[in-house]
């Protein structure tokens, strides 16, 4: 198994005849979080998509009962949305057995770019253990490589989330040890480690908390800082995103 980082998003390499690519796409502030709580709060299928106008299409469509169109741009909930990408907001009451048709700035177009992978999976700091225990379980195979993508922000490196990718580079690593590291993997496993004791204040530093804190989201850091709080294992399945442990 090689592990490897994208440290901002970028299209997969097409090398399907090697092996098995299995991707982990992460956006600690705050899709990925935001979904692994919905998965937890009981939601049936969260569907991605890349602007304001699709998802709103797509929730159209969905049977008026259990559907809910969910997401932000710049950070808030937007204008004729149910709910918007605040964990905190995805409460059974609101968000189980529910669909929602979902838009972020970031973590959505991340989720669009690996759509070549194998197996594709959203991977947080909470449920950083359940998830790497089951891709340990499901796709250790030698030839497998495991590439975490790192939703970044407009294009741009967040240390966020190369943080938490260094998170599951280290997990990963422990489960398999044969596993083979990119120097990106390295570098983004030694963040992890220096700020593991600390995930809530490091987060608060960065530069995307600190622009959440100015928006009034203060809580949202706490709830993303949570670390191996959640069973939850999200994975992409056609169009949409589900429970890998629910199916
Ligand atoms: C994104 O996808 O860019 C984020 O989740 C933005 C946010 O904090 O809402």
């Amino acid at each position: 198994m090689y592990i490897n980082v994208l440290l901002t998003p970028t299209e997969l390499p097409k090398s399907s005849e090697n092996g098995e690519r299995v991707a982990i796409v992460i956006d600690v502030l705050r899709a990925s979080t935001t979904i692994c709580i919905a998965f937890s709060s009981g939601v049936k299928a969260i569907i991605p998509s890349t602007s304001v106008e699709e998802a709103t299409g797509i929730f159209q469509a969905l049977p008026p009962s259990i559907r809910l169109l969910g997401g932000e741009r710049r950070g808030v909930k937007q204008p004729g949305f149910d709910i918007g990408n605040s964990p905190l907001e995805y409460t059974p009451e609101i968000v189980n057995g529910k669909i929602i048709s979902f838009t972020t700035s970031n973590g959505t177009n991340a989720l669009q770019l690996v759509r070549a992978a194998d197996s594709i999976y959203i991977g947080s700091f909470m449920n950083l253990q359940a998830l790497s225990e089951y891709i340990a379980d499901n796709h250790s195979q030698s030839n497998s490589e495991i590439t975490i993508i790192c939703a970044g922000s407009s294009g741009a490196f967040s240390l966020e989330d190369a943080c938490c990718a260094g998170g599951y580079v280290g997990y990963l690593s422990s489960f398999i040890p044969t596993a083979q590291l990119s120097d990106s993997a390295v570098a983004s496993e030694s963040l992890f480690s220096n700020y593991r004791d600390n995930l809530l204040g490091f987060l608060q530093s960065t530069t995307h908390g600190k622009s959440l804190r100015e928006l009034g989201f203060s809580d949202d850091i706490e709830c993303a800082a949570d670390l191996n709080s959640l069973e939850v294992v999200p994975k992409i399945s056609g169009d949409s995103i589900i429970s890998a442990t629910l199916t």
